[in-house]
């Protein structure tokens, strides 16, 4: 049996990182596990341009521990009338690694989001042009779909046409949670990839209600039907290079979460290696875990794999209640709980 598991240092593919006391308190769960992570433009405002994303990055490397060496990658907000040269301009002068595609009220902070991605025809042919990769949180919004068929309906209506219009541009379906996804990510030409979270090859959506409303356990997309989750870890564990690691650890006070309109977003952040990590040796995936954390990500945005290395050993992590955050708290992921893996 193993009793330790060390692979090459992991990368964190989408990340909210937030800003001020919060920045301060998340950020050293985050690089302590991760050399680089693709960190979310949705503050408020959001980022949309190369200065405030500039402004952001360093504000994150203020925040850093000293001993710390940890890369942000920088996205930027897409908005209606963004303009592609501001786009281009901040991936030439490797300021923005990405460009992240929020349809308007989609989620958390997304009220500047698309309307329509008609709008951003003249955007997406300058991404193809140079290479740059689209991150897309992809859930249609329309009232009258079902909010557990949105990510399905998104696909379909959306991601399908865009991947037969744009056959050069590289799409990250980010934070999958159905067989659709799954399905539609592996059968799609190879520059469209997807990332996973510990949450959806963890909880499916009875969680939400597992005795009571359960705040924490929701986040967008939402956890779905359990065979939505076996399929989002099959496709983890698959060692298909289009399937890589990416938390949305998406932390928000705890009174944000519990209250009569509770935000979105799991804080997964603190012991998300371990997390993950549970799920591969329960699927007998071990041998496929640094892929999916280390390699697979890095090879997709062709940036070089990190030097260095993590080691997890097979112990008890005791999951605390609550986590400090400036004046307030945050609940982690599997907060109570004692997870198999521990990293050193
Ligand atoms: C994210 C957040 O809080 O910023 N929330 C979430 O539930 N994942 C936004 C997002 O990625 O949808
Ligand atoms: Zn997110």
């Amino acid at each position: 049996m193993t009793e330790t598991l060390t692979i090459r240092r992991p990368d964190d593919w989408h990340l909210h990182l937030r800003d001020g006391a919060m920045l301060e308190a998340v950020l050293p769960y985050t690089a302590r596990q991760f050399a680089r992570a693709i960190v979310m433009p949705n503050l408020s405002p959001p980022v949309t341009t190369v200065e405030a994303a500039k402004a952001y990055r360093d504000r994150i490397m203020a925040a850093l521990p000293e001993d710390a060496d940890f890369t942000p990658l920088m996205t930027a907000y897409l908005t209606d009338d963004i303009d592609p040269d501001e786009i281009a301009r901040g991936h030439g002068e490797g300021v923005f690694t990405a460009a992240k595609l929020y349809p308007a009220n989609a989620t958390t902070n997304s009220a500047h989001g698309v309307t329509d991605v008609a709008n951003l025809t003249a955007v997406f042919e300058r991404m193809q042009d140079i290479g740059m990769v689209l991150c897309i949180h992809g859930e249609v919004t329309s009232g009258d779909v079902d909010i557990f068929d949105r990510e399905a309906v998104f696909i379909e209506r959306t991601l399908e046409p865009l991947v037969r219009d744009f056959p050069a541009l590289k799409i990250v379906l980010e934070h999958i949670t159905t067989t659709e996804a799954a399905q539609f990510v592996a059968d799609s030409p190879d520059t469209v990839a997807a990332t996973i979270t510990p949450q959806h090859i963890r909880i499916n959506r009875n969680a939400l209600f597992a005795g009571g409303l359960r705040p924490h356990a929701y986040c967008l997309p939402v956890a779905k039907r359990e065979h939505h989750r076996v399929a989002v870890r099959k496709a983890a564990v698959s060692g298909l290079p289009k399937f890589f690691l990416g938390t949305d650890s998406a932390p928000h006070d705890k009174s944000a979460k519990e209250s009569d309109c509770g935000c979105a977003g799991i804080f997964n952040a603190p012991f998300a290696l371990e997390s993950y990590l549970g799920v591969f040796e329960e699927e007998g995936a071990l041998d496929r875990f640094e892929a999916f954390a280390s390699e697979h990500g890095p090879r997709f945005y062709g940036l070089p794999l990190n030097k260095g290395s993590v080691t997890l050993e097979r112990a008890a992590t005791d999951v605390p209640e609550t986590l400090p955050a400036g004046e307030e708290s945050l609940v982690p992921f599997h907060a109570g709980e004692t997870l198999r893996w521990h990293l050193l």
